[in-house]
């Protein structure tokens, strides 16, 4: 008799993202040139004074398991942090867990909200493992649809047309991945409203909050008025700080739900890596001008690559508000954006991500990244317009 596994996992699909570089990769061996512009991992190294924290703590013995909840300087670091940057007030011994990448302090929250059944809201176009994590924990995703005509506007009659009475939590994500949008204030209160008025949780993941262009201002929810006691703000240091490779997240919740979040984590990985907690209070203490360097070096590329896509034939591409993406409108030779995908590596050579990826509102629409050097950049666009032109 064969032995089954979950069917529910079994039903999810793989990492679209993955898959794409995974093809770039094959191409590549065969000793074709292609840019890939398909993931989403700074081309920076980690800051060396970050690094340095790290080997020091190695070398002084931080290699054993730690408090569950994350080194005392940390959660201290992560509260000032929050305190500072986000005017969101936490305690560090009761409302910080630090954990094992930001992927990992959303999937534990979600665990430690949802019931079977549960109705699980989300932003359409969304990162691609919102609906996987829901979907693993017996969730129901509930997409809101954001139309790309209208730049992805959170509106409150469409965000009410999908409230029910087993709407449970909401993810939000702002900046955004994969639209670029910096959420406004007015959007902001839209939810708040909507999550005190009918009572469900938000997660809300800032993972780009340090990204983000032309003097605009990054809003963390759990600084509007009644907001704090229904958050949970989800970080990390993968994109401000380089750190991809690192797996550092952290979190900030109300003492009754990081009593909740920590449980999860205690019997899943007990703690994140000991010595790469060191990094993170280097990271959030020391100097921020290498965070400020990096996303000059963002903002040059977003411009030029916005101005090179938009030159192109059926491309219409919104110059990004914030994070390290691009995601154009492309009407070609009626291709949807699986195709569109397909054409772009196999024809021009260049690795990029479908909108369907996303769900269901970007069918039209790609992903590209512009974390990756200038010169990759005007390799990507020169081969787009012989292959577009
Ligand atoms: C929107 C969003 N949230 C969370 C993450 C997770 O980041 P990490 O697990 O590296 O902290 C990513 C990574 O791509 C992301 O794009």
């Amino acid at each position: 008799m064969a032995i089954r596994w979950a069917k529910k996992i079994d039903s999810l699909s793989e990492s679209m993202t993955v898959a794409v570089s995974d093809r770039a990769r094959e191409l590549q061996q065969r000793g074709v040139k292609v840019v890939n512009l398909g993931g989403g991992d700074p081309d920076f190294d980690t800051p060396p004074h970050i690094v340095e924290a790290a080997v020091s703590a190695l070398n002084q013995g931080l290699t054993h398991y730690v408090a569950s909840k994350g080194i005392p300087e940390l959660r201290k670091a992560i509260t000032a942090k929050f305190q500072r940057e986000n005017h969101v007030a936490y305690d560090p011994d009761t409302e910080v867990i630090v954990t094992a990448s930001g992927k990992l302090a959303l999937y534990m929250s979600l665990a430690a909200i949802i019931e079977p059944g549960d109705e699980v809201l989300y932003f359409d176009p969304a990162w691609v493992s919102y609906e996987p994590m829901i979907r693993m924990l017996d969730g129901i995703p509930a997409g809101v649809p954001l139309r790309p005509e209208d730049n992805f506007t959170l509106h409150g009659d469409v965000l009410k047309s999908r409230i029910t009475p087993r709407t449970k939590a909401m993810i939000l994500n702002s900046p955004n991945n994969p639209t670029g949008r910096v959420l406004t204030r007015d959007e902001l209160n839209v939810v708040a409203r909507s999550a005190q008025e009918h009572g469900y949780w938000v997660l809300s993941d800032e993972i780009y909050e340090h990204i983000i262009y032309d003097n605009r201002q990054h809003i963390s929810l759990a600084s509007l008025p009644g907001m704090h006691d229904l958050t949970v703000t989800l970080n990390g240091m993968s994109k401000a700080y380089a750190m991809t490779g690192w797996r550092l997240g952290y979190l900030g919740a109300p003492a009754s739900l990081c009593e909740q979040i920590l449980k999860v984590q205690q019997h899943v990985v007990t703690c994140a890596p000991s010595f790469v907690q060191a990094a993170g209070v280097a990271a959030l203490q020391g100097p921020q001008n290498c965070v400020a360097e990096m996303v000059a070096e963002y903002d040059r590329r977003r411009r030029f690559m916005t101005e090179a896509l938009n030159a192109l034939p059926g491309v219409h591409c919104p110059l990004p508000e914030g994070a390290f993406y691009l995601f154009p409108q492309v009407r070609h030779r009626g291709m949807d954006s699986n195709a569109l995908a397909k054409f772009m590596i196999e024809e021009a050579h260049v690795a990029v991500t479908p909108g369907a990826a996303f769900g269901k509102t970007g069918t039209q629409n790609i992903r590209l990244t512009f974390a990756t050097s200038m010169a990759n950049l005007r390799q990507a666009a020169g081969q787009l317009k012989a292959a577009m032109g």
